[in-house]
């Protein structure tokens, strides 16, 4: 039996340790890689901090050879959670291009690592 009350909390434990995993990584991933997929591009990204701004940065990734993106995988170089919070803004796993949009906290920048697999 649910009561209405047990359900607000546990509703609310589960926001409690959304929130506690969120702000513990700012990494990302959208797909999944299968084993035969292949590496379609490795590169860091980085952005000074600006004083006082929260920076918006897009990274797009173009597949010319016709071959749909199975994974990618955004590593937060800062290990002290104040990495980007990053948004897939279109594309994506399936297609063969992507945007991503990262949001950075205000001032501090971004050092991040895309890792993309194409099948
Ligand atoms: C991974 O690749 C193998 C070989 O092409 C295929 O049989 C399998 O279905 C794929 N798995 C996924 C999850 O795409
Ligand atoms: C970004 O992070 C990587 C991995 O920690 C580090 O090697 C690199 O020097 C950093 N880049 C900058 C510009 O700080
Ligand atoms: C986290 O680490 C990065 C890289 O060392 C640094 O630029 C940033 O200011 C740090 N964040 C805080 C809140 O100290």
């Amino acid at each position: 039996m649910c009561h209405g009350n047990k359900m607000k909390s546990i509703v609310l434990i589960c926001l409690l340790f959304a929130a506690i995993k969120a702000s513990h990584s700012a990494s990302s991933t959208w797909g999944v890689r299968n084993v035969t997929d292949t590496l379609f591009l490795n590169e860091n990204v980085f952005y000074p901090a600006k004083p006082r701004q929260a920076q918006i940065v897009y990274y797009d990734i173009y597949q010319n050879n016709n071959r749909a993106i199975s994974a990618i995988y955004l590593q937060d170089q800062f290990k002290n959670s104040t990495g980007p919070t990053n948004t897939l803004v279109s594309g994506g796993p399936g297609y063969t291009y992507a945007s991503v949009q990262l949001t950075t906290f205000t001032s501090i920048g971004l050092n991040v690592t895309f890792v993309v697999y194409v099948k």
